[in-house]
C-alpha cells in the first residue's frame, strides 16, 4: 500500500508537498496501487474551473462494487463486512460476511433487472437503516443504475420533489421503520409521494415492521416475492470512470434542493484513501459511523470508503437515546468498536445527560473518535475528549461537504496534533485558500476569510443533476477559478484551519465581522446553558444587532432570567469582546433543526426581525412545532 498510508507528521508534510507539486502523479499512484480496474485511464485529471468541468481517470473502466466486494472474496470472504445493530437492543445483531454481502448484492441486482431497471436508470431508495439499504445501493452500483437515497425521515412532498427531479424509475422502500419507541409508516409516505411522480414504474417494498400496507396492483411489489428465487450470479456492468454513481440531494440556501452528482472512479479513490488515513484504519478494526446512510457521511464513510478498504462497518438502526441515553456507549462496548464517528449535535445532547451513562460502559476498545457536520464547540470537544475518548483517542474533527464527496480538512490520528475546535490541516491533494470580499487571496496566518479550494480533487461532485448552470453559479463564480465552499475559516499561526460557520451566518455589527460559532461557543460555556444560536437583526445604529436563542439545561422557572442574561453577556464580553454582546436573549426549549442536525437560522432570523409572514420551506425540519413556541416568546 505504497503512498496510501501517512505514518507521521514529517511523512504528512512530505506527502502533502508531493500532492501539490504534482497532483497527477500523486493520484495516479494511489489509484493504481490500491484499487482494481478493468482498464487503466489515459489521463489522470482534466479540468476547466471556469466552466466547472472536471474529469478524473478518464478512459478507465471499473466497477466500484468489484472494489467493495468481489476483490475481497479470496482474502477475506469470511470476514464480517457489516454488523447490523437493530433499534431494539433485544433483537440479535446480524454479522454479514463479505461473501454473503456479495451474494445478496448479486441477487438484488437480478431482482432489479427483472423489474426493469437498466444501466443509467435512477432508483430512489427510501429505507430505514437496515442491511437492505446497503444491499440495494450496491446492487444499483453493480448494474450501473444511479441510486438516489432519500433520508427516510423526509416528508412525502420532499420525496416527490426529489423523485421528480431525477425522474426515478423505481422507489425502494419498506413497510415501516422503527426509530426509538416509534414505528413509522414509510409505505404510507411513499404512497402519498408517488401520486405525483409520473416517472415511477415500480415500488419495491422490503418487509421490516410486518405492518399492513396497501399494495397497488401492477406498481407495488414485495421484495420477498422476487428475492428468494433470484440467481446469485450477476455479471457486473463495466463502467466508465465518469459514469454517474449516485445523486444525493442537499439543500441550498434558497430554492429547490440540489441533486449533487458523484461519479465512479474519482469518488471511489477519494473515499477509500481518506477513510484509510483519517480513521487510521487497520485490518481488524470495528468501525462505526452513526450517521444515516441517507446523508453523504453515510454514503462515503459507512458504505463505500470502509468497503473498498475491506473493513467491518456497523450499521445502526436506532437512535442515541433508546432505550436509554447510553445506547451509543452500549453498542461500542458490545461490538468492541475501534473508531467512532458522530456529530456535534449528538455529542451535545448526550453530554446533557449525566456522565454516569458513559462511565458505566467499557469503551476501552476505542482508538479514534470523530466529529462531522458542523463546528464542534469547545465544551462539546472537551466532553467528547474526556468522557468518550478518555483523553487517549485523538478526535478527528473532519470538515467536508456533500459536494466534496469526502473529508477535506481533518487531523490524522497519531499524526496531526489536535487543537480543540480546529479541523487542523488539509489532506494531501487539498489546497484551501482564504479569500476576501474583493476576491483577493488572503495570505499569511491568523487571518480569516471565505474558504475556497484551488485545485480539483477526485471526490468533488461533477454537477447538479439537470442543472449544470446552477452548479457553476453556486460554486465557481463567486471566486473565479476556485471552488467556493460557502464556509468561512480562520487560519492560525501554525496554518491550522478552524471552520467558523457558513459565510451567510456572518453578522456585521457596527462594522465588525462576527462569526456565529465563536459567540455560541462562549454562551455555551455558561454552566446553565445547553445550547444556543444567534442571528442578526436590523439595528438603527449598529446596522445589525445580535439576538440569542438559548436553551437551558434545566428549565428552572425559579432562576432569575435577567440575571442569567447579564451573566451570558459578561461571558461573551470576556471571551470575545463587548462588541459581541447580545441585545436580546430569549430562552427557548428547542431550536428549529433539520434532520441532519443543522439549525435553520433563516427561521430564527425572521423571528428576530419580527417578520412572521413566510418561513419558506420547513419540510426538512425535525421539530416544526418549535417555530410557534419561539415566535410566541419573541422579545420586542
Ligand atoms: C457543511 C456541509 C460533510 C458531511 C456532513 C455535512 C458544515 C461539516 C464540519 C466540521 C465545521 C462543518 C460546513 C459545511 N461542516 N463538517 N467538521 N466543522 N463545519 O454535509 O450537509 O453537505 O454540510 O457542514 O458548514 O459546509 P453537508
Amino acid at each position: 500500500m505504497k503512498n496510501y498510508v501517512i505514518h507521521d507528521l514529517p511523512d504528512y508534510f512530505k506527502q502533502y508537498k508531493k500532492s501539490i507539486k504534482n497532483p497527477k502523479k500523486f493520484w495516479d499512484k494511489i489509484a493504481d496501487e490500491n484499487f482494481v480496474w478493468y482498464q487503466r485511464w489515459n489521463k489522470v485529471v482534466k479540468f476547466d474551473m471556469e466552466e466547472a468541468k472536471i474529469e478524473w481517470f478518464k478512459g478507465a473502466k471499473l466497477n466500484i462494487t468489484k472494489n467493495c466486494l468481489d476483490r475481497h472474496l479470496a482474502e477475506r470472504g469470511d470476514k464480517t463486512a457489516i454488523i447490523w445493530e437493530s433499534n431494539d437492543p433485544n433483537e440479535e445483531a446480524q454479522y454479514i460476511s463479505y461473501r454473503e454481502l456479495h451474494e445478496r448484492v448479486c441477487k438484488m441486482a437480478n431482482v432489479l433487472t427483472e423489474l426493469g431497471v437498466k444501466k443509467g436508470d435512477r432508483v430512489c431508495i427510501y429505507l430505514p437503516m437496515i442491511p437492505e439499504l446497503a444491499v440495494t445501493m450496491l446492487a444499483c452500483a453493480k448494474m450501473g443504475a444511479v441510486h438516489s437515497v432519500i433520508f427516510a425521515g423526509f416528508s412525502a412532498s420532499a420525496v416527490t420533489s426529489r423523485v421528480n427531479d431525477c425522474e426515478a424509475k423505481m422507489i425502494i422502500t419498506s413497510d415501516g421503520s422503527y426509530r426509538g419507541n416509534k414505528a413509522i409508516d414509510l409505505k404510507g409516505i411513499i404512497d402519498e409521494a408517488v401520486e405525483k411522480t409520473p416517472s415511477v414504474e415500480k415500488v419495491l417494498v422490503v418487509k421490516r415492521t410486518n405492518t399492513e400496507v396497501k399494495m397497488k396492483e401492477g406498481r407495488d411489489v414485495w421484495l420477498d416475492d422476487y428475492y428468494p428465487k433470484a440467481s446469485a450470479d450477476f455479471v457486473t456492468k463495466i463502467m466508465d470512470a465518469e459514469d454517474p454513481l449516485f445523486i444525493l440531494y442537499t439543500s441550498g440556501s434558497t430554492g429547490k434542493p440540489k441533486g449533487m452528482l458523484h461519479t465512479t472512479a474519482g469518488y471511489m479513490v477519494y473515499t477509500g484513501y481518506t477513510f484509510k488515513n483519517v480513521f487510521n484504519y487497520k485490518e481488524n478494526d470495528i468501525y462505526w459511523c452513526t450517521a444515516d446512510i441517507g446523508w453523504i457521511t453515510g454514503h462515503s464513510y459507512i458504505l463505500y470508503g470502509p468497503l473498498t478498504n475491506g473493513a467491518t462497518t456497523v450499521i445502526f438502526e436506532g437512535v442515541p437515546t433508546y432505550p436509554e441515553p447510553d445506547r451509543f456507549w452500549a453498542v461500542i462496548e458490545k461490538h468492541k468498536v475501534t473508531q467512532f464517528y458522530t456529530a456535534p449535535t449528538a455529542i451535545r445532547s448526550l453530554a446533557k445527560e449525566s456522565s454516569s451513562w458513559v462511565e458505566k460502559h467499557d469503551l476501552s476498545s476505542l482508538r479514534v473518535i470523530g466529529s462531522v457536520g458542523e463546528p464542534i464547540n469547545d465544551e462539546a470537544w472537551h466532553w467528547y475528549n474526556d468522557h468518550v475518548g478518555k483523553k487517549k483517542c485523538p478526535i478527528v474533527d473532519t470538515w467536508w461537504q456533500t459536494e466534496t464527496g469526502g473529508i477535506m480538512i481533518s487531523p490524522l490520528p497519531f499524526v496531526t496534533p489536535t487543537k480543540p475546535t480546529y479541523a487542523t490541516l488539509p489532506l494531501p491533494g487539498i489546497q484551501p485558500v482564504l479569500m476576501d470580499e474583493k476576491r483577493n487571496e488572503i495570505t499569511g496566518n491568523q487571518v480569516d476569510g471565505n474558504l475556497c479550494i484551488r485545485f480539483p480533487w477526485p471526490g468533488i461532485a461533477r454537477t447538479i443533476w439537470g442543472d449544470h448552470q446552477r452548479y457553476k453559479e453556486t460554486y465557481f463564480t463567486a471566486f473565479p477559478g476556485k471552488y467556493f465552499t460557502g464556509d468561512g475559516a480562520l487560519r492560525d499561526e501554525t496554518g491550522y484551519y478552524r471552520i467558523t460557520g457558513r459565510v451567510d451566518d456572518v453578522i456585521i455589527v457596527s462594522g465588525h465581522n462576527l462569526g456565529t460559532a465563536p459567540i455560541e461557543d462562549s454562551i455555551n460555556l455558561h454552566p446553565a446553558v445547553a445550547e444556543s444560536a444567534i442571528v442578526g437583526f436590523p439595528h438603527d445604529i449598529k446596522g445589525n444587532a445580535l439576538y440569542g436563542f438559548v436553551i437551558l439545561k434545566e428549565t428552572g422557572e425559579s432562576r432569575d432570567k435577567d440575571h442569567l442574561r447579564k451573566e451570558i453577556n459578561m461571558l461573551i464580553s470576556d471571551t470575545i469582546g463587548p462588541i459581541a454582546k447580545l441585545d436580546k436573549i430569549q430562552f427557548v426549549s428547542g431550536l428549529p433543526k433539520t434532520r441532519s442536525g443543522k439549525i435553520m437560522r433563516r427561521i430564527l432570523r425572521k423571528i428576530a426581525e419580527g417578520d412572521f409572514s413566510n418561513f419558506g420551506d420547513t419540510s426538512t425540519l425535525l421539530n416544526p412545532e418549535i417555530v410557534d413556541e419561539i415566535k410566541d416568546g419573541r422579545i420586542n
